[in-house]
């Protein structure tokens, strides 16, 4: 991404650059600190969990807290999904710690941070698991995964384990309102969280779509606005639509319908893709039941791709959901 560009994106800008500046989980920042007390104690660090929750940005914190504005020199940032072949990597890592056999001032080593690691194979990752074993002298390794279960035994033993767990809500909502604040924004609360809601737990997202509502609308960002920007139709309002319809109450989900097309300007294919996904979550279905109301969804989507009218066919969409129920009902 060219620097300009970088700036502009909230992400980046936002990024902090410290690790007391991290939102949340506040028991990896802790041990993280003060394992950069003593820097010649820190272990093989393994970061696991979901996008967007900090892995990177507090790799990167290390790395700047480790050795100032030098950081770059001694850290050497790798992303396994790049480097196809582990041997680019050894390489890599090879030259680096040569050149960096000193390390810098009471940190007695260089830093590798290496992402995706879990798309490395097996067979790569036992080659990285001797890579670690012969730099260990000059070299600590950060290894970054969405699943840790993906990171062969070997190496997994060799490190400090984290696991970055979704993002607290509250304080999620607590950033997006700071950095709205930063940005001269006005955001409703239940904006906010709907934006917390959709991105769950992915920090990442959630700044991404308040920056997208921050170009639709200038001034008060109100539900509304994000709505828009997230392409979703309230989710809850979904919900409580289908759960209306398979309720055998058609009218009431009808109405809701027209609602959502009507004040929140959602296209039929919008609506239907959050029926679907609704009704994938709904625990008081059969697995059989799920996979005949998916068909039944398919079919009205398959219409609508036909250029047919979106109220007409979903009203017709709903009236069989509600139907559907009824039968179960008479059945049993
Ligand atoms: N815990 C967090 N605290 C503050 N900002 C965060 C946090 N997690 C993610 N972010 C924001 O989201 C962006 C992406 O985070 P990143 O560390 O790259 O996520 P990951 O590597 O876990 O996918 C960062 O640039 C930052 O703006
Ligand atoms: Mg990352």
């Amino acid at each position: 991404m060219a620097l300009n560009e970088e700036a502009l994106m909230w992400v980046e800008k936002y990024r902090p650059q410290n690790l007391s500046e991290v939102v949340g989980l506040r028991d990896i920042v802790e041990s993280l600190q003060s394992f950069l007390k003593k820097p010649g104690e820190m272990p093989h660090l393994l970061f696991a969990g979901n996008p967007g929750t900090g892995k990177t940005t507090m790799s990167l914190c290390i790395a700047r807290q480790l050795y100032g504005q030098n950081w770059r020199t001694f850290t050497l940032e790798l992303n396994a999904s790049d480097e196809r072949k582990i041997e680019t990597v050894r390489n890599k890592i090879k030259t680096f710690a040569r050149i960096n056999y000193t390390g810098y001032g009471d940190v007695p080593f260089a830093l590798v941070i290496l992402d995706e690691a879990d798309q490395i194979t097996s067979a790569a990752q036992m080659a990285l698991r001797r890579i670690m074993e012969t730099s260990s002298q000059n070299c600590r390794f950060i290894l970054i995964c969405n699943q840790s279960s993906k990171i062969i035994e070997p190496i997994q033993s060799r490190c400090a384990i984290f696991r970055f767990s979704k993002l607290d809500k509250k304080a999620v909502i607590q950033h997006l309102k700071s950095i709205a604040v930063k940005e001269k924004l006005d955001i409703t609360d239940s904006a906010a969280e709907i934006i917390v809601d959709y991105s769950e737990g992915d920090l990442r997202h959630a700044i991404n779509a308040l920056q997208t509502a921050s170009v639709y609308r200038k001034g008060v960002i109100d539900e509304k606005t994000v709505l828009r920007v997230i392409g979703e139709a309230a989710p809850k309002q979904v919900q409580v639509m289908v759960n209306k319809a398979l309720n055998g109450d058609f009218i009431e989900a009808r109405d809701m319908m027209y609602e959502l097309i009507g004040s929140y300007g959602f296209s039929g294919p919008e609506i239907i893709r959050q029926i679907l996904r609704e009704l994938l979550k709904l625990s008081y279905l059969s697995p059989e039941e799920k996979a005949e109301l998916t068909n039944l969804v398919g079919e009205y989507d398959f219409r609508l791709t036909q250029g047919a009218n979106s109220d007409i066919q979903l009203s017709a969409l709903l009236a069989q959901f509600s139907k559907f129920q009824k039968s179960k009902g008479e059945n049993n």
